[in-house]
């Protein structure tokens, strides 16, 4: 089984990336034959300073790894140095109906959002297409929002294989996990770096302490039951505490007599004690500037060598070249 997913190195990671998107992944690694990018040419689309998406793409690839990423167990390389992607898309590009781009939700989202449109920013789904067929993919884990996009990637591989020869492209699954599909922000709402309501996946423990004592809650008396559903805190909890404990924080809700404050320092604590393990794995990588380097020059050579060989198929068959 071939896996494939990628991260825009566009700021900081959140917990909602890491619940998203990257534990599956980091957790596929052991069973399948995975490759995992840093979408740097994607983040174009939003980032317009050289610098800035440079370090960004260095704190992705330091987080990823820190967090479990294993280069021993997959390839883990950045998009930009595999430029076949750019050459896929563009053939992919040619058979793409418009209106198949005009229904996806994202580039209205990301406009609403403040972002300038662009023809890259509308096209982008036809890039994320080009990097999952470039590797005969057959699971892509991904946050629910970008299931979307993975639907997308099928209805234009479909295209490609009725157009020029049927099996040329693999048709790729999207793989989300239901239990994390959406992790709530400090304000209830999707956690998203554009709502400003993120706990940071390296958050300081300053910081962190802020945040979640100042989650918003309701003024239920601390005697009084606590609603369950739709509680940011419990929802959060469930994420980093072991199912006793998160079992004996719904039990307390039901029956009141503990207040808000307690579950945050119930929540502060396990997150903290999750994350540990990161923290130290992070500082160990950074002192060691080269090694990510490495990691990165490594994958790029074995992820190119797998897309020089499904481009010369496609070039083949589209005749180009
Ligand atoms: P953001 O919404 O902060 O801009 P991205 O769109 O860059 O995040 O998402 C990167 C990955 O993380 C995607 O696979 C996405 O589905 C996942 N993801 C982001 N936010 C969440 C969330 N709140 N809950 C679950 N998955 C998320
Ligand atoms: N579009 C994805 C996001 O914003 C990142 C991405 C780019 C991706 N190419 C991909 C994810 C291919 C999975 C597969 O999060």
């Amino acid at each position: 089984m071939r896996i494939l997913s990628g991260l825009q190195p566009s700021g900081r990671l959140h917990i909602g990336n890491y619940f998203g998107m990257m534990q599956a992944a980091i957790h596929l690694q052991e069973e399948g034959d995975a490759y995992y990018f840093i979408a740097d040419y994607h983040s174009l689309t939003s980032i317009h300073d050289g610098k800035l998406l440079r370090s960004h793409v260095r704190d992705l690839a330091i987080d990823f790894l820190a967090c479990g990423l294993d280069p021993a167990k997959c390839v883990f390389f950045r998009q930009s140095d595999v430029p076949e992607h750019c050459e896929l898309s563009w053939v992919l590009s040619t058979v793409t109906p418009m209106g198949l781009l005009e229904r996806c939700h994202s580039y209205k989202d990301k406009i609403a959002n403040g972002i300038k449109p662009s023809h890259g920013l509308f096209a982008y789904p036809v890039l994320m297409a080009a990097d999952i067929l470039i590797y005969d993919a057959d699971v892509v884990p991904v946050g629910r929002d970008q299931k979307q996009h993975v639907e997308v990637t099928r209805d234009i591989a479909i295209k490609m294989n009725e157009t020029f020869g049927e099996g040329l492209l693999k048709l790729p699954t999207p793989r989300i996990r239901e239990d994390t599909a959406v992790v709530p922000g400090l304000d209830g709402q999707k956690m998203s770096k554009s709502y400003h309501n993120t706990i940071q996946l390296f958050e300081e423990p300053a910081a962190l302490k802020k945040k979640i004592m100042g989650i918003k809650t309701d003024s239920t008396p601390v005697e009084a039951p606590k609603a369950v559903e739709g509680s940011s805190i419990l929802a959060l909890y469930k994420l980093v505490a072991s199912p006793a404990d998160y079992d004996r924080m719904v039990q307390d809700h039901l029956n009141g007599g503990v207040g808000y404050g307690d579950f945050k320092k119930r929540l502060l604590q396990a997150t903290s004690d999750f994350f540990a393990p990161f923290h130290e794995k992070r500082a160990a990588i950074t002192a060691d500037p080269a090694y990510v380097d490495r990691v990165l020059a490594e994958g790029a050579e074995k992820a190119r060598a797998v897309a020089r060989k499904t481009l010369a198929r496609v070039r083949e068959a589209v005749g180009l070249g």
